[in-house]
Order: C-alpha cells, then sequence, then structure tokens
C-alpha cells in the first residue's frame, strides 16, 4: 500500500508553470476496429464511452511523442531546456529496454543539465513523479523539472482481443514544475498506492528478465498487454473515490471549493460511477475519453492541458488530478493551479 505526504506546509511550493501535449495524427475509429474484430461503434461508445483514438505509425515512438509535447510545455513558460534540473518520463511503453526514454527527450531539447529517467507505474506514472518532483521543490533542491507522461499502447496491444484493443490509445501531455515561494501554491498534496497482489489484473510480461532474450514464450501473446476487464473496472472505481475522499479530508476541501476533477481516462463508466459515489457534479469532472482512448501515463496531462487552454481551468484554482492503473497503482494530486 503507500501512504500521503503531509499537505504542504513548505515555504517553498511546486508551481505547474508550462503545459503541453501531443497525440500522433492518425485516427483510428470505432468503425474501422469493427472491421479487425467483432465489435461495433455502439458496442464501445455504450460501454467505455470512447469514439476515436489516435494511434502512432511504425516511425513514430513514444520518445518522439514525448519529445513534441515537452517542446510545448516548455514554449508556453518561456524556459530554456538547459535550464531544467530534471526530466522524468511516466511510460510503460518505453522507447527501448534501456537507455531511459527520458534520455532521448534530453538529448532532443538539449537539457544539457537535468538528470533524467524513466518512471515505470502505469496510468498513475504521471502522479507518481509530480509527487516525487514536489519533495525535491518543498526541500528547496531543486527549480525546474520536466515531467512527461507518454504512450505508445497500440504497440502492444493484441488486435485480436476484441476485450482489449478497443480500449487504446497514443500520446503525451507535459508539464513543466517551477519552485516558488509566493502565495501561488502548486501542489498542495499527493497521495500514493500500490497492490502488487493484483499484478496479474493487467500486465504485459514478454521483454522482461522472467521471459529472456533467448528463451521462447510459452505463450506467444505474453508480447501483448492482457487486462482482466471486470476485476480493474471494480478496483478502479473503489479505488478513485477513497483517493478523492482522501484528498477532501486531508487537505480540508468540499467539492464547493474544487473546480475541476481530472481523472485518468480508462472508461467513461468508471469515472461517471465514481462520480456518483463522491457526489461530484458532471461540470466539475473532465472527461476526453472519447477522442483518445486510454492512453495510460499520458492521459492525465493531456486531459489537463486541453483544460488549461481552454479555460476550464484557471490560475487559482483548485484541481484535484486521480489516478488509477497496472500494478496495481492508483495516486491522486490536490493543485492550485
Ligand atoms: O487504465 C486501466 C486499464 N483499463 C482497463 O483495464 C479497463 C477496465 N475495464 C473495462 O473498461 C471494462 O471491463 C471493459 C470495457 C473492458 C469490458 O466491459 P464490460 O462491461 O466489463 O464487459 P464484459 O467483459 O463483462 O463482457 C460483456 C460481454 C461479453 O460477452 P458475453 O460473455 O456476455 O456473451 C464479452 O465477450 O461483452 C463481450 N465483449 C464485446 N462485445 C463486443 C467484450 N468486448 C467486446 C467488444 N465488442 N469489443
Amino acid at each position: 500500500m503507500g501512504k500521503p505526504t503531509d499537505p504542504c506546509t513548505s515555504p517553498y511550493h511546486a508551481i505547474i508553470a508550462g503545459y503541453g501535449a501531443y497525440v500522433p495524427e492518425k485516427i483510428l475509429t470505432n468503425d474501422d476496429l469493427s472491421e479487425i474484430v467483432d465489435t461495433t461503434d455502439e458496442w464501445i461508445a455504450t460501454r467505455t464511452g470512447i469514439k476515436t483514438r489516435h494511434i502512432t505509425t511504425d516511425e513514430e515512438t513514444t520518445a518522439l511523442l514525448a519529445t513534441e509535447a515537452a517542446k510545448k510545455a516548455l514554449k508556453t513558460v518561456k524556459l530554456k531546456a538547459k535550464d531544467l534540473d530534471l526530466i522524468i518520463v511516466a511510460t510503460i511503453t518505453p522507447e527501448m529496454v534501456f537507455p531511459s526514454t527520458a534520455s532521448f527527450v534530453q538529448r532532443a531539447i538539449g537539457a544539457k543539465n537535468a538528470w533524467v529517467f524513466d518512471l515505470a507505474a502505469a496510468c498513475s506514472g504521471f502522479l507518481y513523479a509530480l509527487s516525487i518532483v514536489q519533495q525535491f521543490m518543498e526541500t528547496g533542491c531543486m527549480e525546474n523539472a520536466l515531467v512527461i507522461g507518454a504512450e505508445t499502447l497500440t504497440k502492444i496491444t493484441n488486435w485480436k482481443d476484441r476485450t482489449s484493443c478497443i480500449l487504446f490509445g497514443d500520446g503525451a501531455g507535459a508539464v513543466v514544475l517551477q519552485r516558488a515561494d509566493d502565495s501561488r501554491r502548486g501542489i498542495i498534496f499527493s497521495t500514493n498506492y500500490s497492490e502488487g497482489e493484483r499484478w496479474q489484473a493487467l500486465n504485459c510480461q514478454a521483454f522482461g528478465s522472467r521471459y529472456p532474450s533467448d528463451k521462447e514464450l510459452d505463450d506467444p501473446d505474453k508480447i501483448y498487454m492482457e487486462i482482466k476487464g471486470r476485476e480493474v473496472y471494480q478496483q478502479a472505481i473503489r479505488r478513485i473515490v477513497e483517493a478523492v475522499n482522501e484528498c477532501f479530508d486531508r487537505c480540508g476541501l468540499t467539492m464547493d471549493d474544487v473546480k475541476m476533477v481530472i481523472p485518468h481516462q480508462m472508461n467513461a463508466r468508471i469515472i461517471e460511477s465514481a462520480a456518483k459515489r463522491l457526489k461530484l457534479p458532471d461540470e466539475k469532472v473532465y472527461m476526453n475519453i472519447n477522442k483518445y482512448g486510454n492512453t495510460s501515463a499520458a492521459s492525465i496531462p493531456i486531459a489537463l492541458d486541453e483544460c488549461a487552454r481552454t479555460g476550464k481551468i484557471e490560475r487559482g484554482d483548485i484541481i484535484i488530478l486521480v489516478a488509477f492503473g497496472a500494478g496495481l497503482t492508483w495516486a491522486a494530486n490536490v493543485i492550485e493551479f
């Protein structure tokens, strides 16, 4: 399991200074999918809320998406890449086994003074990364950081499995975090959890030490993502509700104080059920899964970028980010934007 951090009492705060997102151009519709597997637009839209998803070509990789999102985020804050102290790429579909995807981003943007690494916590990865940066900034050890969520899930999708191939899309979102000691409070609270007991609910087993490169897989489908949809569905609702309630309790907030809850986009029905249990009004729960599908670690920063660019959240607003995914993992942050 895990432990929340205490709400921020440090004189320093980690502010979300810039944001950006990038998705590949190519779009795969539900009708396109119905030509590949036995499904319909109606089934997918009703059960998941997804209508389309953006997918990469063979040439487009995770580092490319991450770099494009990073460049956009840096532009909004007018920060030079060489002034970054840290880059974290949250991803479960990295550029390669090693080096990290973050190494490729560092090289592409010229962030030569940063230390960089990838963080593998699936759909919760972006939020885990925010809480790591929060700690470094609150202790005064870091000034500028770039956190990216980037995924090319369609590269590990089993296009013969209709229960999973309809769910996922590719994309990247990024934020620039800066240390500040003024009244703008940035990340106020973070809470992170894991439950390794349930690792089998969502996994991709190939490409690691359990299945060495020179050993044939006992099941060739282990190169693809495997999901136990029902189990994930139920656990996701439970953990999202718990995490958001914890944010309210620990920060002394009510729904009236919060402008927007931005959940990981995994399934519109999961989000709606959790929102109903939390008694959140529709206009305070952001959803864009209809356009992108589930992009794992990229989904929250893509949604955050959309909310900020369209004025759905403005500077000074309190927002809650909440994620749930493979591991199992779940996390939430309260942020004064
Ligand atoms: O970010 C974390 C990753 N996200 C997830 O793991 C997703 C979480 N789970 C879900 O979103 C939902 O469980 C799914 C969308 C995956 C499945 O929806 P469901 O309402 O839980 O459906 P189900 O698995 O209970 O299946 C109901 C029926 C089955 O047919 P029978 O056995 O009732 O005849 C399935 O074979 O729907 C069938 N089915 C489909 N039919 C048409 C499953 N996938 C499809 C499909 N098109 N794509």
